[in-house]
């Protein structure tokens, strides 16, 4: 992986966005996540504008629906010419692997490559309680999230998005074959946040992620270009 710092643009104006951006010399060199707040406002155009600057994107929609409606969703998105995107493991495998369908169709109607389908299984928000007595779940958490990226395997995902804490149980159960894609991610001296399960990038690497996304110590840093060096040379560390 060659740009392996997925930043995540949590601003609410595309301006915003523009400014953090015009900072780095080189844009093309990043990897970056739009995720709903941003796409629900401006749409397809928010992609286009920063899509023009050469980052990678990962485009953060989490769809969920009956498999007919995600297929169709995911057609326009595979068309936007966006590198990573994302769907709910608990739709279920015919929802997966019409996600699948969906991004291949509208990439190839578009002429782009396909991409990379990404598998949201629990999200960190659920806690075992809740797993239990809200949806009513037999397993603890961590067997629940390696049955389910199992199942998005199955289904024809390229990965998962997952917390460090799952990353060994993960690579052990489904292999290294499979891209791990793990938020959470801080170095020692910045502050957790609201954040509760945190890996620095380089333990992440250590335990098999393909990828990691970081946010607020970025985006919200005095320094952003030294913060993402920092990220990144600490992901590089031998
Ligand atoms: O600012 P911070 O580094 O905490 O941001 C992490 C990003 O990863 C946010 O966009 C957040 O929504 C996302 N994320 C997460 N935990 C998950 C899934 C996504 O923090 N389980």
């Amino acid at each position: 992986m060659d740009k392996p710092i997925m930043i995540a643009l949590d601003f609410p104006e595309i301006s915003q966005v523009n400014q953090f951006l015009d900072q780095f010399e080189d844009p093309s060199q990043l990897t970056v996540k739009i995720g709903m707040e941003l796409f629900y406002q401006y749409g397809p155009e928010v992609v286009k504008q920063i899509k023009q600057r050469g980052c990678d994107i990962f485009l953060d929609l989490k769809l969920f629906d009956i498999p007919h409606t995600v297929e169709k969703a995911m057609e326009q998105l595979g068309a936007l010419g966006v590198d990573y995107t994302t769907v709910h493991t608990l739709g279920g495998k015919a929802m997966m692997e019409a996600a699948k369908r969906g991004l291949q169709a509208g990439a190839k109607r578009a002429g782009l490559s396909e991409p990379h389908l990404l598998g949201v299984t629990e999200l960190t928000s659920i806690s075992e309680q809740v797993l239990e007595t809200e949806q009513n779940c037999k397993l603890p958490m961590n067997q629940q999230v390696v049955a389910l990226a199992k199942l998005a395997k199955a289904s024809g995902c390229d990965g998962v998005i997952t917390s460090a804490l799952e990353l060994k149980d993960l690579n052990k159960a489904l292999g290294s074959d499979f891209e791990y894609v793990v938020p959470g991610i801080r170095m020692k001296q910045d502050a957790v946040g609201d954040q509760s399960r945190v890996a620095t990038p380089k333990t992440a690497r250590e335990d098999g992620a393909f990828a990691i996304v970081v946010g607020r110590p970025i985006t919200q840093n005095v320094s952003p270009i030294k913060a993402y060096q920092r990220y990144l040379q600490d992901w590089n560390l031998k």
